[in-house]
């Protein structure tokens, strides 16, 4: 048995099924583990990998500031923990026209946003109801990310409930399970109180037996009639996964923009969980910019929101929350009652500077935005020669594939088969339950992301739905 068998517990399965190769090396979308095999990753690991597997700059910039300084703590400054803030504030608060235009240093846009924000703050009159980005909180992970922004949610409004989704997830610790609609949390029973949920946008098996457009978006009066049963005035927060997520969700464009009417409607504060959506996953540098603009014409901007995973691309774990200047500012005064030893930790910062400058460079997220269109044909046409895929939804490249055969959360043994099947064949993809997940890195070549789908197609039950 091996050392990693042995002494290692592993995460969400039952340890006795575990039996990972050991992994040794990457590049971009590859990786190898110790007995030379190589493996396409379609999954991007956690769907985290969003810059490949040992990304040059980034793996530098680590040494670098590795040889600089490691650790200060929060008490003091930190130039990688500072910088990276003004690097995501000023990428939030890019207009949408902004984001083609190249800075120098090279987050597209940026600039503007921070000048927009000054000039927003400093001119109240001016203020539309969009909120306007001003500071960060930096966590370790993206379930931190959700515990801090639940109680900031909490200490601004002065309320206590959290609305969320069924089949949704913010993370594994205690609070952030709780307000996810995953399966995994149902054994969470003495989780948080004053959460309530409501049914997802899940068009391809609409809870309300209603079919998208003629629907008119009942999943979001649904979310209206909650808070009102509720009771509006004990609503703190709205949290959600705007286009992405481990239990396949991907809401119609106009969803997101009526959640963000709900919320000022009733003064609730409006959650966006990036975790999973952000950094080009969707094609946009985080998914609530890629959504439909709200009646009044607004950019369908949340109030604070969270993200992890690709703000390093996974090469050091470091998680955060960018909050409106609205909501931030109330620590202006009242002190922030919570604090994390390795919160805004200069070496995780440092890669996230890195990494923000390497989507900026190559041009990433724009470049998520076309192969995933493209990933998507294909994907389409799949589903026309194999019956047993019923939907493929998502944006960017991030793609749920979901079968005709209902068996979620449960696995559909196939799936699971093929899955292993394609792993022997040197194709990671991961599924869960009915689906199957292609969230490749957004570096990967096309020519290998092609070869990867042959793969899957070759391997997947015949049987044409035409
Ligand atoms: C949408 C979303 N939120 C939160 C998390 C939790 O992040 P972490 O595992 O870094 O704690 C995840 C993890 O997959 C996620 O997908």
């Amino acid at each position: 048995m091996s050392d990693e068998k042995r002494f290692v517990l592993h995460t969400w399965t039952k340890q006795s099924e575990w039996n990972g190769p050991t992994i040794v090396g990457g590049a971009g979308a590859w990786f190898w583990d110790d007995q030379g095999r190589r493996y396409l990753d379609l999954s991007s690991q956690a769907e985290c990998c969003n810059l490949g597997h040992q990304h040059l700059a980034v793996v530098r910039a680590i040494q670098e500031q590795a040889g600089r300084l490691c650790y200060i703590s929060n008490a003091w400054g930190a130039q990688p923990r500072a910088e990276l803030a003004r690097r995501i504030v000023a990428i939030a608060n890019q207009n949408p026209e902004d984001r083609t235009q190249k800075t120098e240093d090279g987050a597209q846009g940026a600039e503007y946003g921070i000048e927009r924000a000054q000039s927003q703050i400093q001119n109240p009159k001016s203020k539309t109801q969009n909120p306007v980005y001003g500071r960060v909180f930096f966590t370790c992970d993206g379930a931190e990310a959700t515990e801090h922004a639940i109680k900031m949610a909490r200490w601004v409004t002065g309320r206590r409930k959290i609305i969320s989704r069924y089949r949704s997830y913010h993370g594994a610790t205690h609070a952030a399970l709780s307000v996810s609609g995953d399966p995994r949390g149902r054994n969470v029973t003495d989780g948080l109180r004053d959460v309530a949920r409501v049914l997802p946008p899940y068009c391809y098996r609409c809870p309300f037996g209603l079919r998208y457009p003629d629907c008119a978006l009942r999943c979001a009066d649904h979310v209206e009639a909650v808070i009102q049963q509720e009771g509006p005035d004990t609503v703190a927060g709205l949290i959600a996964e705007p286009a992405a997520g481990t239990n396949g969700i991907a809401a119609p464009p106009e969803y997101w923009p009526r959640l963000r009417e709900i919320c000022n409607r009733y003064g609730i504060l409006l959650i966006a969980d990036e975790v999973m959506s952000g950094f080009g996953r969707c094609g946009a540098w985080f998914a609530w910019q890629a959504q439909s603009a709200t009646q009044a014409g607004e950019l369908p901007c949340p109030d604070l929101f969270t993200m992890a995973k690709g703000l390093t691309g996974a090469h050091i774990p470091l998680g955060a929350i960018c909050v409106a200047e609205h909501v931030a500012s109330h620590f202006d005064e009242h002190a922030l009652e919570t604090g994390l030893t390795y919160s805004g930790h200069p070496l995780a910062c440092a890669a996230g500077v890195a990494a923000i400058q390497a989507y900026a460079d190559e041009g990433l997220i724009e470049r998520a935005a076309r192969l995933g269109a493209w990933m998507f044909e294909q994907l389409r046409a799949m589903r026309r020669r194999h019956a047993c895929i019923g939907d493929v939804r998502g944006l960017g490249l991030f793609a749920c594939v979901e079968m005709t055969e209902n068996t979620f959360p449960q696995p559909l043994p196939w799936l699971k088969q093929l899955a292993r099947a394609a792993l022997q064949r040197g194709v990671n993809v991961a599924v869960r339950g009915n689906l199957m997940f292609v969230c490749p890195p957004l570096v990967i070549e096309q020519g290998d992301l092609e070869w990867g789908l042959s793969v899957i197609d070759e391997l997947l039950p015949q049987g044409s739905s035409i």
